[in-house]
């Protein structure tokens, strides 16, 4: 298993490029299964839940090809329509194989996710929304079992609460439903409106991705397209946050600075300076004082909980006390005890994690335990005094791209040992 070795103290300086979203490229590569015509897909990240998703689509049928960050799919037939357990316990977003299989094919078999370091994530919503387009839908055996035998047919869909994933299943159900969809309180992501715009190129009809309803009127069949995904938030976001917290001057590029403004809005309350050099870089520059301010976590367009554990990192060098409130997962503070091992004085109270600072960091041997605390691990070792150790960075490769490589190129001190 690999490690990282971190020396901290090192100002990040330079130009840091961002990928292609994780969280975009793995509906995209899912909508691929809606048709048999080849859809081609760059700008695809090379993470491992990538690969996850490109092997679960080799199972059910697909010919993957895959070129540098181009990936072309072509699926003539869905040969066998099922997601197993092996592959949905190691990645959740298997369950984005459901909508897709039942409405090319009227049946899917996908394995239940079980339990997950962040929370219980299960995929009620995903199972009620498709119910409501007419699937059939058995539990058996922690598999659930769907079908659609005389296809899917258009509902009024309104989500209990919000679900990213649950949002881009049913919206690539109900594209080849009979009639219309509209799914109301759905995820506003703009990983979901990439997806409605992939769905349109392939000949979807689709109005209001991106906004908490969304019309879908359905088409007979859809057919190949190309697209580009979009760049990734949470990478871009991670990578503003390690200028800050080092006191460095990176520049983040190929992002897109409308979908971190949240996080900007944060930096520039801590008084990080941010600014904008052109359409898609945001600068960070640190160095000066920081001062701690208090965060909730949201659905889009507010406070990302895909960086709530890098923020913490962050808040553990500014001045004062910052309650961080985790509302989207029960379970995601996990970073928090480790980033104490590294000396931050953080303490816990049910949904919000209390961090007082500025606590010097100090080098230590601690685990990553879910891919975004990882991130937090990375970021409070590049500040902290001495070696810092972090073990288990399969799951940091789940959603990052060589990030010890992006680091080093602004002058961190990174290494990656076996
Ligand atoms: N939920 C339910 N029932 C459902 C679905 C969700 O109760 O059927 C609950 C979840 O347990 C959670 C909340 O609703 O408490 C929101 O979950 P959501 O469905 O929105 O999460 P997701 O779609 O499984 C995606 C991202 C996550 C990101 C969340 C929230 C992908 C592949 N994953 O997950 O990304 O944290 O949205 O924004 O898009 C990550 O990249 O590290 C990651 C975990």
């Amino acid at each position: 298993m690999d490690k990282f070795v971190i020396k901290g103290g090192a100002a990040l300086q330079g130009e840091i490029p961002v990928g292609g979203s994780k969280n975009s490229a793995l509906p995209a590569l899912a909508a691929a299964l809606l048709t048999e015509e080849p859809v081609t897909l760059r700008r695809v990240p090379a993470v491992r839940d990538i690969r996850t998703m490109q092997r679960l689509l080799v199972d059910i049928g697909s010919k993957v090809d895959v070129d540098g960050e181009t990936v072309r799919l072509e699926t003539p037939a869905i040969v066998c329509p099922e997601a197993p357990y092996e592959l949905v316990k190691t990645m959740r977003a298997s369950s984005l194989a459901l909508g897709p299989l039942l409405a090319r094919c009227g049946r899917a078999r996908v394995s239940l996710p079980g339990g997950c370091a962040i929370g219980a994530r299960p995929i009620n919503l995903h199972i009620f929304g498709l119910e409501q387009l007419g699937a059939r839908i058995n539990q058996t055996h922690g598999y659930i079992e769907a079908v659609a035998p005389e296809g899917l047919r258009g509902a009024v869909v309104h989500f209990d609460r919000i679900t990213v994933t649950g949002t881009e299943d049913l919206m690539m159900a109900a594209v080849l439903a009979k009639g219309e969809t509209l799914l109301r309180n759905a995820a506003r992501e703009p990983e979901v409106a990439d997806l409605a715009q992939l769905l349109v190129k392939m000949g979807a009809r689709i109005e209001g991705a991106g906004t908490s309803t969304i019309k879908v009127e359905g088409v007979e069949r859809l057919h190949g397209a190309e697209h580009t995904i979009i760049a990734d938030r949470i990478e871009a976001g991670t990578f503003l946050i390690a200028g800050a917290i080092t006191g460095g001057d990176v520049t983040v590029t190929g992002c897109v600075p409308e979908h971190v403004g949240a996080l900007v809005s944060k930096l520039q309350q801590t008084g990080v300076g941010v600014t904008q050099p052109d359409a898609t870089s945001l600068r960070v520059r640190g160095g000066g004082r920081l001062r701690s301010v208090d965060m909730t976590t949201e659905e889009y367009p507010g406070f990302a909980t895909d960086l709530q554990a890098q923020y913490m990192a962050l808040m553990t060098q500014a001045e004062g006390i910052a309650i961080i409130e985790e509302t989207i997962f029960e379970n995601r503070f996990m970073h928090a005890q480790e980033l104490a091992r590294m000396g931050a004085n953080i303490r816990l109270d049910g949904k919000q994690a209390i961090v007082a600072g500025p606590r010097e960091l100090t080098g230590a041997g601690v685990i990553a335990s879910d891919l975004r605390a990882s991130a937090s691990l990375v970021l409070g070792a590049l500040v902290a005094r001495g070696e810092t150790v972090i073990d288990r960075v399969y799951h940091i490769d789940r959603g990052y791209e060589k990030i010890e490589a992006k680091l080093a190129r602004v002058g961190a001190k990174i290494q990656r040992v076996e």
